[in-house]
């Protein structure tokens, strides 16, 4: 197959950012018809005000010609208001709340410290049906960073589905075979970013650290990548994707404490194409891209259709993106990539 044709797709896990960087990754989302915009900011984006100031920065952002919606999500805190929750989601500028654990990942220090405590929110969430964006890693120092994902479930995740059966939970950038199993055995949705379905850990640690393909949830083992490639292309309702591109400034990343995060926007398509195509399963991308995310998100998936074409030769992308003063570093699958969105 050399070209597939699909509905648009939809990026359900996406940082864009604030000022400068905003206004320079957003033109890269262009492939996205819609995407679930997160909300750590700082200040995060706590409030129906919040979101619709940030909403409002995001469209004045937007390059002449191109549609794009934001789908906006509130930052969970223990003092979030059940009725603002409710609002928001009446507004219909909210279509989701951000679970943090306090401590987990970049801006996550206004999270949840205690689950109980933001309980009252879950249950009128439940009630109203409006999903909940889950980073699914616990915090607690002594487990290891690899296990993070798995002792969630088991900690946090399964109580609170047994605990309110009725809320719509997204477990967001699954990076293990048991989030994959938790996923389907709960019925709820899982998003799963590109590069966690390329790179697994020694990606990261083997014959020098490499800062860039460092993000949260790290990625891990080769089974678990494997996993995840066989979810993304199963074509099952729950798996969605979610990019997690998450740029920061490369001074950021590339010093002795560097920040969690891959900059994927730009090459999110070629890389997925090139994925399934290994795997064999072109025909199930539309699935996992365009059609199962809008589902559980009770929308309807987009009319308009975008066609990749595969080239004979690479599709060259940059390597940086600028962002005021600072350069970004785009990810780097670390084969050519030859799917090409046609325009
Ligand atoms: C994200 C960021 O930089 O905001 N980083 C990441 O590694 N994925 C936060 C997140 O989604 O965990
Ligand atoms: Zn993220």
């Amino acid at each position: 197959m050399t070209s597939l044709t699909i509905r648009q797709p939809d990026d359900w896990h996406l940082h864009l950012r604030d000022g400068a960087m905003l206004g320079a990754v957003l033109p890269h989302s262009a492939w996205a018809a819609r995407a679930i915009i997160m909300p750590n900011l700082v200040p995060p984006v706590v409030t129906l005000a919040d979101a619709r100031a940030y909403r409002d920065r995001i469209m004045a952002s937007l390059p002449a010609g191109q549609a794009f919606e934001p789908l906006m999500t509130l930052y969970l805190t223990e003092a979030t208001d059940p009725d603002d929750v409710q609002a928001a989601a009446a507004s219909g500028l909210v279509k989701a709340v951000k679970l943090y654990p306090a401590g987990a990942t970049t801006n996550s220090q206004s999270g949840v410290r205690v689950i109980d405590n933001v309980m009252p929110v879950l249950e009128r969430m439940a009630a109203i049906g409006l999903p909940l964006c889950v980073h699914g890693e616990v915090t607690d120092a002594s487990v290891d960073i690899f296990d993070r994902e798995a002792v969630f479930i088991e900690r946090v995740l399964e109580p609170l589905t047994r605990r309110l059966p009725d809320l719509r939970v997204i477990m967001e950038h699954v990076t293990t075979a048991d989030g994959v199993q938790f996923v389907e055995e709960a019925g709820i949705g899982g998003t799963i970013t590109v590069h966690h379905l390329i790179i697994n850990r020694n990606h990261i640690l083997a014959g020098g650290i490499r800062p860039h393909y460092y993000c949260l949830p790290v990625a891990k083992r080769e089974m678990h990548r494997l996993a995840l490639r066989r979810a993304a292309t199963s074509g099952k309702a729950g798996f969605f994707l979610g990019t997690d591109s998450a740029p920061h400034p490369d001074s950021a990343k590339e010093t002795a404490c560097g920040c969690a995060g891959c900059f994927t926007a730009p090459n999110t398509l070629s890389c997925l194409a090139h994925v399934f195509e290994e795997e064999g399963a072109l025909d199930r991308l539309e699935a996992f891209a365009s059609l199962n995310g809008p589902a559980y998100y009770g929308l309807e998936p987009n009319e308009a259709q975008v066609t990749l074409v595969k080239r004979d030769q690479p599709v060259s992308f940059p390597t940086h993106i600028d962002a005021g003063d600072e350069t970004v570093t785009v990810f780097d699958p670390g084969f050519p990539l030859h799917w090409e969105v046609q325009t």
